[in-house]
């Protein structure tokens, strides 16, 4: 790999190696405000427009009602905050956040659909470190994130932070590519994933970031240790369900009466 002006390699860190599949929070900005003008076009192609699907059903989870309050942290161009501006309308609001302004920018093109009307959502799009979130404890009746929580650079952090932020008996939503287990998936995921993907990557001009979406999903947690993070998080009731033949995870888990950080006792059931 050659590095670009605003993008090191993986495995040019100034320091100790990372894995492979991590980069520093940094050179992660840095690449989405790179590839932003892409971002939704790659993903439409790369999943046959399922991922749209994907993300009304973790909408669905957030069990979001009419009225409620919802944040969708690293929302990048905005969809699955609009997913649940869908679900809180009318009355309800959304914050989508994200540290990249180049996706953001995207997303907030995005937001007139909600803007007035009788389905009328207040809806913003705000920087911020999904890390660190500038908001309180339990302001929010729902959390939920679409495919960055493998970008986090402390996973543990960045989910324990939603739970912070979400009410007493809200749900906290994580939407994830996986890694099928089984063939004949697993041997089509890993030529969709290995070489196909990245051949589009080079095709749309990146060939840096879509390789290293590959990687980063191989080095993210599978669903059941997924669960045990979230369960560390605080997180009880924690249930998840694999979709499209074993590629997407979806986990949902409410937050606990008193959120101390320790294991919270999860009542984990895979459903499938
Ligand atoms: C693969 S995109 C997902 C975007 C969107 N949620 C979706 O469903 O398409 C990952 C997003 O996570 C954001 N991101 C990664 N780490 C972040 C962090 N620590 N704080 C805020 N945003 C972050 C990136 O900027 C990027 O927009």
């Amino acid at each position: 790999m050659t590095a670009s002006a605003n993008f090191a390699p993986e495995g040019v860190s100034g320091g100790r190696p990372p894995s492979p599949g991590t980069l520093e929070e940094t050179q992660v900005r840095a690449m989405f405000d790179r590839i932003a003008g892409l971002y939704d076009r790659m993903n439409t192609v790369m999943t046959a427009g399922l991922h749209h699907h994907w993300r009304r059903r973790a909408a669905d989870l957030a069990q979001c009602k009419p009225g409620d309050s919802a944040l969708d942290v690293a929302t990048g161009t905005g969809d699955l905050a609009l997913e649940l501006c869908a679900r809180v309308a009318p009355g309800g609001s959304v914050i989508g956040v994200d540290f990249s302004e180049q996706m953001l920018a995207l997303a907030r093109v995005k937001q007139s659909a909600y803007a007035t009307g009788p389905r009328a959502v207040a809806l913003r799009f705000e920087i911020a470190n999904a890390l660190s979130l500038p908001y309180g404890d339990d302001e929010f009746d729902a959390a939920t994130v679409g495919f960055g929580a493998r970008n986090f650079s402390d996973l543990q952090q960045g989910l324990r932070e939603m739970a912070r932020v979400v009410k007493p008996g809200g749900r906290v939503v994580v939407l994830e590519i996986t890694n099928p287990q089984r063939p004949p998936l697993s041997t089509f995921f890993e030529l969709w994933f290995d070489r196909l993907v990245p051949a589009l990557g080079r095709l749309a001009g990146d060939a840096q970031a879509y390789s290293y979406l590959p990687s980063s999903v191989r080095r993210f947690p599978g669903p059941e240790a997924l669960a045990g993070v979230m369960s560390r998080c605080g997180l009880t009731r924690i249930r998840y369900l694999i979709t499209a033949g074993g590629i997407i995870a979806l986990h949902v888990g409410e937050v606990g009466e008193a959120l101390t950080g320790e294991p919270a006792g999860a009542d984990r059931a895979p459903a499938r």
